[in-house]
């Protein structure tokens, strides 16, 4: 089997990965760790237990597992968490994934922080290649930030932040609107942003109930939930905003922030349909693949990985097989939940 996996892969080299609403997939999010050094309520419980560690990926399987997207076609690689710069040996794999720059294998190698480590790893990040990374800062008030975060401390992510910028790291910010907690703020945010030279990326919170499906149980109330159309609004009052055409291929639309020259952002996760233009995958910590955010279908690569350590083939005959089942995108969920007709196209897409 594993022979005619390697090869049918020989014979269609060179990938990239269509999908099979002929999205290339160029972009895969690692989730190197489900812990983190704070709690941010609408994240995490305030008493949260974290997998074993035999659940999740070693190093050395993340780093195998992103060189076989990388030959697939995957050209940015984004580090999440949890907190991706609390896993012990984070630098180690990071360095290694930066030799992908190198070769030009990779155009990006970029994480998503809440930036309590960044005093200690910027430079060291830049080294290594890193050349912009996602802050998470949902305000700039030390005691609203503490309440946010459960424990997190405002001034030692302000200064990772300025030891980013020093090391000559790209940062963009990304703030979570809250109703009632960040709504006062959103202005100063984007002075502050301005300022300082940093995007700035507003990000709808996700209801409660999809949390606990993920088993995460944070304890954002509805009444938290601030739609982003009332936040621009809010900033249409004191900021000449002008959208930009820019597309990430990612689900954030962008303005320009006249007064500031700055960029401005917003992430409908809820509201908008951006799946057309879908090119990314997700892998969590545990090694499963997820094609599309909105809905459960996962392919098991550590169980791939774990039970053909020497075989890359099989490997990446299972990333192919997992993006030819991509689904078309989360309004397919509605869809499938409230009209019976779209259930078994989607059911035979996605193999059941
Ligand atoms: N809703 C919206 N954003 C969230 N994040 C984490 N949980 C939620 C949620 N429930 C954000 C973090 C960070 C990014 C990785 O995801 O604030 O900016
Ligand atoms: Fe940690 Fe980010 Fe979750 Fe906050 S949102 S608890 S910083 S992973």
């Amino acid at each position: 089997m594993a022979d005619g996996a390697l090869t049918s892969l020989a014979n269609s080299a060179p990938l990239p990965l269509v999908d099979p609403y002929g999205r290339s997939i160029r972009y895969l999010r690692v989730s190197v760790t489900d812990r983190c050094d704070f709690r941010c309520v609408y994240c995490m419980a305030e008493d949260m237990t974290f997998l074993p560690k035999a659940q999740v990926l070693t190093l050395e399987e993340l780093e195998r597992l992103c060189g076989a997207f990388i030959q697939t076609g995957v050209r940015k690689l984004r580090l999440t968490g949890g907190e991706p710069l609390v896993r012990r040996g984070i630098m180690d794999l990071i360095r290694r994934l930066g030799r992908h720059l190198d070769t030009g294998a990779l155009d990006e190698l970029t994480l998503t922080t809440n930036g309590s480590q960044l005093t200690k790893y910027a430079a060291e990040l830049h080294a290594a290649g890193v050349r912009r990374v996602n802050v998470s800062l949902d305000t700039l008030d030390p005691d609203r930030f503490q309440a946010i975060t459960r424990r997190g401390e405002l001034a030692s992510v302000l200064d990772g932040i300025a030891a980013a910028k020093a090391a000559g790291l790209q940062v963009k910010i990304n703030c979570v609107a809250l109703r009632g907690v960040n709504d006062g703020e959103v202005h100063d945010l984007v002075a502050w942003c301005g300022r300082d030279g940093h995007d700035l990326t507003f990000i709808e919170v996700m209801p409660l109930g999809d949390m606990d499906e993920g088993g995460q149980g944070g304890s954002v109330r509805a009444d938290q939930y601030w739609p982003l159309s009332m936040l621009r609004a809010e900033l249409a009052k004191r900021w000449t905003l002008t959208d930009l055409p820019i597309s990430t291929g990612g689900p954030a639309r962008y303005a320009r922030v006249g007064e500031t020259g700055g960029r401005v952002g917003f992430i409908t996760p809820m509201t908008h349909n951006f799946c057309e233009s879908c090119n990314r995958v997700r892998l969590t910590c545990t090694g499963m693949l997820y094609m599309c955010l909105g809905q459960d279908d996962a392919a098991d690569l550590r169980a791939v990985l774990r039970g053909a350590p020497d075989d890359d083939a099989a490997l990446l005959a299972a990333i192919k097989e997992a993006i030819a089942r991509k689904p078309k995108g989360h309004d397919f969920i509605i869809d499938r939940r409230r009209k019976a007709p779209a259930v078994a196209r989607h059911m035979s897409v996605t193999g059941g």
